[in-house]
């Protein structure tokens, strides 16, 4: 049997998929010795986990390349979807704030607003819900630098511990949604190997809810 194919989102989401793994009985000492190989088989080889950039993950899945993929919720909700949403895995918990400085009047007044983001579908969404007309800049890293620059009023951004909006002098403005881990499935394949996918995927839920020994973020 061909072996299921995962892409993990390298860095942290990794770590914590990899003790999913092993909480699924799997050996990962492939994963764990990597060196710089990209593909590494799991277990006795039923599964191959492909380390990738969180929208490469999504890009795998939705050709087709990849049967299976771990990504954040924030990297969903950017994308274009064509692939599954099957289960929320309970780590990798943040959530998807308005932050700036507290005086940054955002919600204020009827002037023309700039807002900084990495996430520029997610940001338009949410102001457009308000409707608010708000002129998005897109950021590649570090957004916080816009309103300290004076280029934005305010970020659409990931918040995890808050740390890096207190210690830059900015704050939660509104929270949009939380935001974990969800396992993707490629939507061919969900249908040509049903129950392949149905069973790991009920495995991974299972391990992910264990009482007491949660993978948590
Ligand atoms: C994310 C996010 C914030 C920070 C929030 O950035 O964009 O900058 O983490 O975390 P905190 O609330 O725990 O401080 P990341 O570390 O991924 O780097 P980047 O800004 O360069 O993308």
């Amino acid at each position: 049997m061909t072996p299921l194919k995962i892409a993990l989102t390298k860095g942290r989401l990794e770590e914590k998929t990899v003790a999913l793994f092993e909480k699924m009985g799997y050996d990962c000492s492939q994963i764990h010795n990597k060196g710089r190989r990209l593909i590494l088989p799991v277990g006795d080889g039923e599964i191959e986990v492909v380390l990738a950039k969180a929208a490469d993950v999504i890009t795998y899945v939705q050709h087709g390349v990849c049967d299976l993929g771990v990504v954040g919720k924030d990297t969903i909700m950017e994308s274009t979807g064509g692939f599954f949403e099957v289960l929320d895995l309970g780590f990798g918990k943040c959530r998807f704030a308005v932050a700036g400085p507290k005086d940054s009047g955002i919600f204020k007044g009827y002037s023309a607003k700039t807002v900084a983001t990495k996430y520029p579908k997610v940001a338009r969404a949410f102001f457009e819900n308000r409707d608010m007309d708000v002129r998005i800049i897109k950021i590649e890293g570090s957004v916080e630098l816009a309103p300290l620059l004076g280029l934005a009023e305010a970020i659409v951004d990931l918040v995890e511990t808050g740390s890096t909006l207190k210690e830059n002098g900015l704050e939660i403005l509104e929270t949009i949604c939380p935001i974990s881990a969800r396992l993707i499935v490629n939507s061919a394949v969900m249908k040509l190997r049903k129950e392949e996918i149905e069973d790991v995927v009920c495995r991974m839920g299972e391990a992910s809810r264990k009482k007491g020994e949660r993978v948590y973020a």
